[in-house]
């Protein structure tokens, strides 16, 4: 059920809801989240099984102000203290050592928990109401089910997790995609997962450059040196992922035009074309979308974009390859992911 324009009793009812061990979709500026009490490890259960993602892989816990960060977390190193200063609120998640015996569910049972401070104003107000009731983070994986394509709408959480689901509307999410992240847990900062905040800007504030683990996991992938031997699972990271039920190609923009030159209709072919160069093509066969050529807006727009050629039943999507720079990681990130899933 989707409330619209939630009011403070509304978000009162949510927190209580929560605090009751039930589940709460909200949003967040990155995606929406499917939230659970982060102590609750029965409701924590209820989020793994309602996505059916396998409950070894740790969800984000989201919380109110940097003070809670010391419940859910211990032996916190300066420079994350630095990155929690400059970027929080905001879409990025610190993972971190945690508490010994807190959270157990949420964290996979790892030694590590990640953190994050949301700066949607709505997920913020549920945040601080939830702990004035003793809810002192909300765990919160995106609201869809595993493997597939993040909600960035309210409508999109029913989409993927069904009507019975209490979901606040809080408009259509401005970032898009989710929060990077940065493991902080080992040492030195390690950049996990891609957003739209870039390793530049983070790097700046710390005055010192930030390892990538963006490796190409599979699921049964072991991990060859020490350093990935002691790597938390981050489910992000799986090369299937984010996936839209249609077969994603991402093609560079010469293997795209030769490929729509080339192409012989079939009876029924429908496919979705998202390119950032102008193409005029057949709209019995294609459609054609346009993608924006900054990378922010692309991002903003990106999951709803594979939603909406799904929703319009086309078998494939051929994806123009956006720019191999910076501020497009993100998005080249997802993108390649999307691609990988069949
Ligand atoms: O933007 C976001 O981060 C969104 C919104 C809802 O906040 N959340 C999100 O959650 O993307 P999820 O569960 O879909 O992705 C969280 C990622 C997963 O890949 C998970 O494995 C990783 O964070 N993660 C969480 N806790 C971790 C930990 N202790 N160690 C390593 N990775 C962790
Ligand atoms: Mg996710």
């Amino acid at each position: 059920m989707i409330i619209e324009h939630p009011s403070r009793a509304d978000l009162l009812q949510a927190a209580q809801s929560l605090k009751a061990g039930k589940l709460v979709a909200f949003p967040t500026e990155t995606v929406y989240g499917l939230g659970a009490d982060a102590e609750n490890d029965h409701a924590v259960e209820l989020v793994f099984e309602k996505k059916g993602r396998p409950n070894d892989h740790p969800l984000i816990v989201h919380i109110a102000d940097m003070h809670t960060a010391e419940h859910f977390a211990c032996n916190i190193p300066p420079f994350a203290n630095v990155l929690m200063k400059q970027f929080w609120p905001g879409a990025l998640t610190l993972i971190l050592q945690r508490q010994p015996g807190i959270a157990n569910a949420s964290s996979g049972h790892q030694s590590t928990i990640g953190l994050r401070i949301p700066s949607h104003p709505m997920a913020l107000e549920l945040l601080e109401i939830a702990k004035s009731l003793g809810v002192f983070g909300i765990a919160a994986p995106s609201a869809n089910r595993f493997g597939r394509v993040s909600p960035t709408q309210a409508v999109h959480v029913v989409e993927e997790l069904g009507e019975g689901l209490l979901i606040l509307n809080g408009g259509a999410s401005h970032i898009g995609i989710e929060s990077t992240i940065i493991d902080c847990s080992r040492g030195q900062p390690i950049l996990l997962r891609p957003g739209q905040l870039s390793t530049e800007s983070l790097e700046q504030v710390l005055h010192q450059s930030i390892a990538q683990e963006l490796i190409d996991e599979t699921p049964d992938n072991s991990s060859p040196t020490a350093l990935k031997a002691i790597a938390p699972k981050v489910s992000g990271r799986l090369l299937a992922h984010y996936a839209p039920q249609a077969k994603v190609l991402l093609l560079d923009c010469q293997a795209l035009e030769q490929r729509l030159s080339s192409y012989m209709p079939q009876p029924k072919a429908f496919i979705g074309v998202w390119s950032a160069s102008p193409l005029v093509l057949d709209s019995k066969t294609f459609l054609y979308q346009a993608m924006p050529k900054r990378a922010e807006v692309c991002a903003q727009v990106l999951f709803s974009t594979l939603r909406a050629f799904d929703k319009a039943g086309v078998q494939e999507i051929w994806i123009e390859q956006p720019p191999f720079a910076p501020d497009w990681l993100g998005v080249n990130d997802r993108l390649k992911r999307a691609s990988h899933a069949q």
